[in-house]
């Protein structure tokens, strides 16, 4: 695996690639990697001939300054997961590789980001969807793949790749799991102990909230359903619990109609650490 830091290599590597006819499989992060993430790694080497791995603490999508500052980083133990993992190059650029100006153009995903993430974090979607063009253009990947537990960030992606007229196929994979239920994220790492330990409340609400859905209950029933068992615990501060439905992101009103996919999304913070999930489920 060799690591590259400079954009200008890493484009004439995927040139290169790209005239030896080779598929290019992309898979950016921000790094402290943990399973969910080597998944869609295993899955690139699967999928394409050569995988790129972007390790890059994007800082233009933060809208939180300590967020940033206390975002795990960890590139040697990253890099030692991913050459098992089937990584051919790892992109580990520093801001200035990214940012050479400040960027002035600017995203607007109307609707898609007026609700849950977009609505709670302003500036973030288009701190995302400057990175992400920015990966693509540099990588010129056929495919890029990323993590469900980002619901809104995939639906953003995809739209923002057919806007754009990317050549390449987004592909979503389903959100790994600890055997308790808490989704895997690099964010995991900052919790206390004791706010690991309730942590997979979150999953069990979305659970209950995602059963009154399936039995045909409303979207108000589940989300009311939902927000009291978070509430229910002192230790968790609930920023959003929204049913929304799973292809607009909007918000779900009344039962979901038959084959409709309807998302339950939860936002909270565990001692200052901000934790989200979700659950996609078919009445
Ligand atoms: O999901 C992430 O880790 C980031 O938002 C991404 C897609 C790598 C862009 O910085």
């Amino acid at each position: 695996m060799e690591i590259l830091q400079a954009a200008a290599e890493l484009q004439a590597r995927a040139e290169k690639w790209r005239q030896a006819g080779q598929r290019i499989g992309l898979v950016p992060t921000m790094g402290a990697l943990h399973e969910g993430h080597l998944q869609l790694v295993r899955a690139a080497a699967r999928e394409n001939d050569v995988v790129v791995v972007s390790i890059f603490v994007n800082p233009t999508q933060f809208n939180n300054p300590e967020d940033f500052r206390l975002y795990p980083r960890l590139p040697e133990a990253d890099a030692a997961l991913l050459a098992p993992a089937g990584c051919t190059a790892l992109f580990l650029p520093s801001v200035e590789q990214m940012y050479p100006q400040p960027t002035v153009l600017t995203f607007d995903f109307g609707p898609l980001e007026r609700v849950m993430e977009g609505a709670h974090r302003p500036g973030h979607f288009n701190g995302v969807a400057t990175v992400v063009s920015k990966l693509f253009h540099l990588s010129r990947p056929h495919r890029a793949y990323f993590g469900q537990k980002d619901l809104q960030q995939v639906a953003v992606i995809r739209q923002l790749t057919a806007d754009l007229s990317f050549d390449l196929e987004v592909v979503a994979f389903p959100t790994v799991r600890e055997a308790d239920g808490l989704a895997m994220s690099s964010r995991n790492r900052r919790l206390a102990a004791n706010d690991r330990a309730v942590a997979p409340r979150l999953h069990a609400a979305l659970e209950a909230g995602a059963r009154l859905v399936t039995a045909g209950q409303t979207a108000e029933a589940a989300q009311g359903a939902g927000s009291r068992l978070i509430a229910a615990e002192s230790a968790i501060t609930p920023e959003y619990f929204a049913v929304v439905d799973a292809r607009t992101l909007q918000p779900l009103v009344g039962v979901a109609q038959p084959g409709q996919p309807v998302a339950l999304c939860v936002a909270a913070y565990l001692g200052g650490v901000r934790l989200i999930d979700n659950l996609v489920v078919q009445v």
